[in-house]
This record gives structure tokens, sequence and C-alpha cells, in this order.
């Protein structure tokens, strides 16, 4: 049994740590989407202008959308930088495991976002300069590139939930092109197509000095791009069918926010669906800039509302069955149960004389490693809230058996001391924090706790329900 190692852990206060990355998160993808199908974008009417099937394609491509590529890639690398930088505070053992297994994938990826960034900023700079085949070229490049940045990292981002063959036998490229890649990797691409279109239709509407004819010939150009959104029902079902079981009934119904999330992002979808399929695509309508932006606003939504569910249905892991979201892997609980979670943890807290004796010490700290990823004290997703009408007793009980409270929560991997002392610190918060407040040490109810934690054993609550459902229960 290799020791757990610790990484300090930051706290953002009433934010939970899930909703800072996925905040993060939204804007990245929904920029570096941009970004991708600003490019196929480009290179379409860069082509049209070339055939003189469109004179005016160039004037578009030139003016601000090239500008607006160019800002969303500069953005999108910042915001990818960001996020980075805020999951290794939150969890520096899942970055490590991702960049531990791939590092040569991440090679790749990062070898074809340097020829995009190159071949994106030399188009930017030289651009109007330039001859119709160069440009072409470059473009082409700029395009493939970043497509395939986002090839590579659809790998790792499915790979998270599902891991497939690689939780047996660790092979790169099982993990690589697990069963989620493909779908995905599609569904993105005509999600990127998608965002591009749209703003494309914003960027024409603002366009001085077009006729309407001239705008309305562009729209429609623009508007092809919404066509391979046609498959987005069928797309779907694949990747979602892909997703396990639990976590397709999470969607399905089992927890009321990724329901909600996954409502969002198919009615979003559907709403520009069924606008581009009828008014765009059929009938050749003008979209004017009011509506062009409203609907990108609803494909952000869209975005969101998917990014959500894909982060969200991973619970209670980051990787699925090698390591759940609070850092633990499956094979340490066991021994963790023994030594304790956090004995060994070295990082002090940040105020360790706010709290009246060394039991809460103890419980803050427990918390911060256990449940600090997933709840905050008193913010969002609070545990005072959340258990804080529970008597002493259920708040033993519940949190000794967490992964059959929810089975979207990992089990408990600490001693009965510091189930304990986490039951008392949040008691503690839920009385508003008085100044003096006794420690309790009684044998008998710790037993009652070993009993409980036994009874329920180490193994995830995924596995506990499939177990009862097979008549397996006694
Ligand atoms: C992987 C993320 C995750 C971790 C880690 C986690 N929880 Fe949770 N927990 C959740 C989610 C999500 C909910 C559902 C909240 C809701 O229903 O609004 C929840 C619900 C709860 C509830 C309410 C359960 C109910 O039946 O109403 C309690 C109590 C709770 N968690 C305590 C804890 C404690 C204590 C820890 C640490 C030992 C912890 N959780 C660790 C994600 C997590």
């Amino acid at each position: 049994m290799s020791e757990h190692l610790y990484y300090p852990i930051n706290d953002f206060g009433p934010l939970m740590k899930g909703l800072v990355i996925g905040g993060l998160a939204i804007t990245h993808v929904f920029l570096a989407m941009f970004a991708i199908g600003g490019g196929m974008l480009m290179c379409y009417f860069q082509w049209l202008s070339q055939d003189g099937r469109c004179k005016h394609t160039r004037r578009f491509i030139d003016g601000y959308f090239r500008v607006l590529v160019l800002v969303s890639f500069v953005v999108g690398a910042v915001t990818g930088v960001a996020l980075w930088f805020t999951s290794i505070q939150v969890s520096a053992p899942t970055i490590g495991m991702m960049v531990d297994q791939f590092h040569w994938i991440w090679a790749i990826e990062w070898t074809f976002f340097s020829l995009e960034i190159t071949a994106g900023y030399c188009f930017y700079r030289y651009g109007t300069n330039l001859n119709d085949r160069t440009r072409l070229t470059l473009l082409g490049i700029y395009s493939l590139a970043s497509w395939f940045s986002l090839f590579w990292i659809n790998g790792i981002l499915t790979w998270q939930l599902t891991p497939g063959a690689w939780v047996e036998n660790g092979s790169v490229w099982s993990g690589m092109f697990n069963a989620g890649f493909f779908p995905s990797v599609i569904f993105r691409t005509v999600t990127a197509m998608t965002v591009a279109s749209l703003a494309g239709c914003v960027v024409i509407n603002a366009m001085p000095g077009l006729t309407r004819e001239e705008r309305t010939e562009l729209i429609n150009r623009a508007a092809h791009f919404l066509a391979p959104m046609l498959l987005m029902p069928l797309l779907g079902i694949w990747y979602f069918g892909t997703f396990p079981p639990d976590a397709r009934a999470l969607v399905l119904g089992a927890n009321v926010p990724m329901m909600m999330f996954m409502g969002l992002a198919i009615g979003a979808s559907l709403l520009i669906g069924v606008y581009a399929i009828l008014g765009l695509l059929r009938k050749k309508l003008y979209i004017n800039g009011a509506t062009a932006t409203l609907l990108l606003v609803l494909s952000f939504a869209a975005v969101a509302g998917g990014e959500f569910v894909r982060e969200g249905v991973r619970k209670p892991y980051t990787i699925r069955g090698a390591l759940y979201s609070n850092s633990v892997t499956p094979e340490e609980i066991e021994h963790l149960r023994q030594v304790g979670c956090v004995t060994d943890d070295p990082y002090p807290l940040q105020n360790p004389e706010d709290y009246p004796n060394d039991q809460l010490r103890l419980g803050a700290k427990v918390f911060r490693f256990h449940c600090s990823v997933c709840h905050t004290v008193k913010g969002a997703n609070a545990l005072t809230h959340l258990a804080g009408s529970w008597s002493t007793t259920q708040k033993r009980m519940n949190i000794a058996q967490l992964q059959r409270t929810k089975t979207f929560m990992p089990p408990f991997a600490g001693t009965p001391e510091e189930l304990e002392a986490l039951v008392q610190f949040i008691s503690w918060h839920t009385g508003d924090a008085p100044a003096k407040w006794p420690e309790s040490s009684d044998e008998k109810t710790l037993q009652q706790i070993r009993d409980w934690l036994d009874e329920v054993g180490t193994k995830p609550g995924i596995e506990l329900e499939l177990h009862a459902e097979q008549g397996g229960g006694e």
C-alpha cells in the first residue's frame, strides 16, 4: 500500500470548488469551440471568395471575424491555463494522473496547439497581403491544427468518465480511444460549427456598408454550418449510450440538478435547431442581429448545460474507478480507515485559533480533506444546510455510510475518531460556532461508528446498489 500523497488544498470560501472550475471550464470550452468552428468558417468563406461564388466573403474574413477568432483563441488559451491553475489547487492528484498517463498525448496536443497559434497569428498579421492560395493554406492549417488539438484533449476528457479497458490494462491507447471518444469528438465538432455560424451571423449583421441582399447572402452561407446540427439528436443518443448506467440514471431523474442541466442543453439546442432548419435553411430567411445574438446566447447555455452534465455525472469520481473526487483512490480507503485520513496531512489549517478545541480542528481538517471538494460549510452545497437538521446520531450514521446516503459520494475514508470530529465540526458550525464547545469522547459512540463503517464496507455506492438489485443485498 503506497502512502497517500498530500497536496495543499485551496479554499474558495462560500464558492463550491466544482462551481469555480465549472464556470471556467464552460467559458473555456465555449471560446475554444468558437476558435475551432471560426477557423473552419473562415476556410469556407475564403474558398467561396476565391471561387467567385460570393463577393463579400472576403470582407467578412478580413473584418471583425478574424479579430474575433484571434481574441477567442487568446482568451481561450488564457482560460485554459486558468483552468489548470484552479484544478491543481482543488485536485492535484487528478491532474497528476492525467499528466502521468497521457504525457505523450499532451505533448502531441501541445504541438498542434502551437501550430494553431502560429498559423492563426500569421493569418491575423499578414493575411490581407497574401494571395488567395496562401490564405487558404494558412486557414486550412489553422483549422486542422485547432481541430486536432480538440481531438487529443477529447480523448483525455472522455477517459475520465469512461476509462474502459484502461482500468485493467493501463494502456494509453485504450484510455485515449475509450467508448466516449468518437461520439464526443463528432458532437463537439458539430457544436463548434454551430457556435461559429451563429457568431458569424452576429458579425455579418454588424458589418457596415452592406445592402440587405448582400447580408442575406452572407447569412445564408454562414447558415450552412448549422446543417450538421441535424445530426445532434443521433450523436447525443450515441454519446449518452456510452455513459455508465449509473451516470445515465443521474441524468434521467436520480439527480435533479443533473436533469435540469441536461434539459437546458437539450432545450437550448432544440430551439437553435428548429430555428436554423425552418428559418435559415428551408426558407432562406433573414436573421437580424438581435435574433442572432439570442441564438448565440442559447448556444452558450447549451454548452454550459452539457459541460455541467459531463462534469457532474462523473461523481463520485474524477477518474472513474481509479480516483475519487476527493483525491482518494478506491484501494486506499481501507488503509485510511485504519491510520486516519489526515494523520499525515502536513498542511496546517488557515485559522486554527478559530476553533475552541482540538477535536474541532481535527474535524476541520477532515472536512477539508474529505468533503470540501464538493461541499462548503455555509455557502454552496453547504453541510450546515444539508445535515443541519439531522440529529447527531443521524449525522454519524449517514456520514459513516456516505456512499449509501448518496451514491455519488465516495465512501468515508477515515477513522471513527475522525468521523466523530467531523460530526462535531458540522454541529458546531450549525450552532453558529460558539466560543465554547465540549469534546465528545464516548467509547460506545466510536464503536457504533466503527460498526456502521464495517457494515457498509469500502465499495462505492454504485456497486452496493447493483449488488442489492441483483438480490445479493442480504
Ligand atoms: C463527489 C462529491 C462529494 C463529496 C466528496 C461529498 N459529497 Fe456530500 N453530497 C454531494 C452532492 C452532489 C450532494 C447532493 C446535494 C443535494 O442534494 O443538493 C451531497 C449530499 C450530502 C448530504 C445530504 C444528503 C441527503 O440525503 O440529503 C450530506 C449530509 C453530505 N453530502 C455530507 C457529506 C460529507 C460529510 C462529506 C465528506 C465526508 C461529503 N458529503 C462528501 C457530493 C459530495
